[in-house]
């Protein structure tokens, strides 16, 4: 029998263990020992980005990293970006502006995308499209997704003009 390690991680947030093979790719950490089965499997030979993840706030390919490298970094996948009942902008905008069709590329589209808005909350249409470059959608044609990042890039920008609200605030500042 091999033999196994212990890993670590944060994901979405919440502390998560492990016992595993060397072998094993991040992407079946997610989902089969944590059931984060948002992130998906689209082919064998790293090209289709339905996997992408963030990983210590980058976006990667879950399939293309072994889980013991992750050991003690930070994970993003899928399901860490908002609920069913306060949905993150991107979501929003996926919904909004019909971002998918079949829906299997959406969760790695998105995390793409969670990526280029961290590094660029306004980017051109060919930045977009370069973002999404290691990302495959047999479905879309593309053009309702970039239609998405832009109305989410939209509602994200929105979100931060919006004045913080002082309502719980006290004169001596105690909520
Ligand atoms: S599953 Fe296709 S790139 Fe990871
Ligand atoms: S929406 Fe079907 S693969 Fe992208």
């Amino acid at each position: 029998m091999a033999k196994k390690y212990p890993v670590r991680l944060k994901v979405n947030g919440k502390d998560k263990s492990a016992e595993i093979e060397p072998r094993l790719l991040l992407v079946h950490l997610l989902r089969d020992e944590f059931d984060f089965t948002g992130t998906h499997i689209g082919c064998d030979t790293s090209q289709c980005g339905a996997c992408t993840v963030s990983l210590d706030g980058k976006a990667v390919k879950s399939c293309t990293v072994l889980a013991v490298q992750a050991d003690g970094s930070e994970v993003t996948t899928v399901e860490g970006l908002g609920t069913r009942e306060e949905l993150h902008p991107i979501q929003q905008g996926f919904w909004e502006r019909h971002g998918l069709q079949c829906g299997f590329c959406t969760p790695g589209v998105m995390m793409a995308v969670n990526n280029l808005l961290q590094e660029n909350l306004e980017p051109t249409e060919s930045e977009i499209r370069e973002a999404l470059d290691g990302v495959i959608c047999r479905c879309t044609g593309y053009q309702f997704i970039v239609e998405a990042v832009q109305h989410a890039s939209e509602l994200i920008r929105k979100q931060q003009r919006q004045p913080v609200s002082t309502e719980n605030v006290t004169a001596g500042g105690d909520v």
